[in-house]
């Protein structure tokens, strides 16, 4: 026993940044994001909290597979730009839609809604769960430099949700871990003990991009092929990939790498830039609300980042 993915949600703040508002005060311009990363615009929170995204992305999520937030056996959450530690993201949407169920948060920075989909199919295959939500929220505008072009061009803020039921749809997974901190981290604030002798870092995204870039690519590649192979599968058997939407070069170099023509990707990075873990829950609600996915097409799921991590999964919809 798995799970089926009965519905999905999404949040974004109302907030649009167009590439050219960010040219005011770094030097960037529109034609270089755009060329460079694939991005036009994205959303930023005003008064909103990650929290905040979270719960209306679970709520609609709840709507859309006509689930009751008391049937929830549990509640998973990812995020890396939450502005509370504890309670966790789980714990308050739990608290927000008033269920009573298990609730926590698991940290796996872009990759994290894969590593909860993992997660949620050891409960259903232990019998332990038969209804699970699981949310990824965040808000990147709070961990970017904002004087930092490098990065603070090519994230955005959001959250996605879906609910997860019994069923067959979850057929297999990869993940790798490089652990790290050399490419990626984000480091919080060290506190004020008077005993504590390390400086602080900045606790913004700290990021080498070429390296994140190659990272990407090849594990994109490298698991998307490992779960074909294993499954007897070719690339015409999948209705349509998923990828984390970081950088639209990294999707296009995976597709060329593959021999995939770009339009078996869902690409919608143009206007939400990378909310890190709400990006593949965003892009599947999009597309289960446009109406592109019927149920027995077979999903592939891919993502990458901090930790360095990434993950992929086939899924039946
Ligand atoms: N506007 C204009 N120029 C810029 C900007 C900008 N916003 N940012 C960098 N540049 C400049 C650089 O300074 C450099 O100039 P130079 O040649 O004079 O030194 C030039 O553009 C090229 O810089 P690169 O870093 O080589 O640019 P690249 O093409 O690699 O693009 C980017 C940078 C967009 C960050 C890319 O490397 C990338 O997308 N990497 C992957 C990011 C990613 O996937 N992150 C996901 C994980 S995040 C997480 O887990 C939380």
């Amino acid at each position: 026993m798995s799970f089926t993915v009965l519905g999905t949600g999404m949040y974004v703040p109302d907030r649009v940044v167009k590439n050219d508002e960010l040219a005011n005060f770094v030097d960037t311009s529109d034609e270089w994001i755009q060329q460079r990363v694939g991005i036009r615009e994205r959303r930023v929170c005003t008064n909103q909290t990650a929290i905040d995204l979270a719960c209306e992305a679970a709520v609609r999520a709840l709507e859309n597979s006509g689930v009751q937030p008391q049937e929830l056996d549990l509640i998973l959450a990812a995020t890396v730009s939450s502005e509370m530690v504890s309670p966790g993201v789980a714990q308050m949407v739990q608290h927000h839609l008033g269920a009573t169920c298990m609730a926590y948060d698991i940290n796996a920075a872009c990759s994290a809604f894969i590593f909860l989909l993992e997660t949620a199919a050891g409960y259903f295959a232990r019998g332990k769960a038969k209804k699970v939500l699981i949310v990824g929220a965040e808000r990147m505008s709070r961990i970017v430099d904002w004087e930092d072009r490098s990065t603070c061009v090519i994230f955005g803020d959001g959250a996605g949700a879906a609910v997860l039921g019994e069923g067959d749809g979850y057929l297999d997974s990869a993940f790798c871990v490089k652990g790290g901190d050399d490419v990626i981290k984000i480091p919080q604030f060290i506190g004020k003990s008077p005993f504590f002798e390390k400086e602080q870092e900045s606790p913004y995204i700290h990021m080498n991009g070429q390296e994140t870039f190659k990272f990407a690519v090849s594990s994109i590649c490298d698991d998307i092929r490992a779960l074909l192979q294993r499954q007897n599968l070719t690339a015409d058997d999948i209705a349509y990939i998923v990828p984390h939407q970081a950088n639209k070069r990294i999707i296009a170099s995976a597709a060329n790498r593959l021999h995939l023509p770009i339009e078996k990707f869902y690409i919608d990075i143009e206007r939400y830039g990378n909310t890190s873990s709400a990006s593949i829950p965003i892009a599947l609600d999009e597309m289960n609300r446009a109406g592109l996915l019927r149920r027995g097409d077979l999903l592939l799921l891919t993502a990458f980042g901090g930790g360095l991590a990434s993950a992929t999964c086939l899924l039946r919809w």
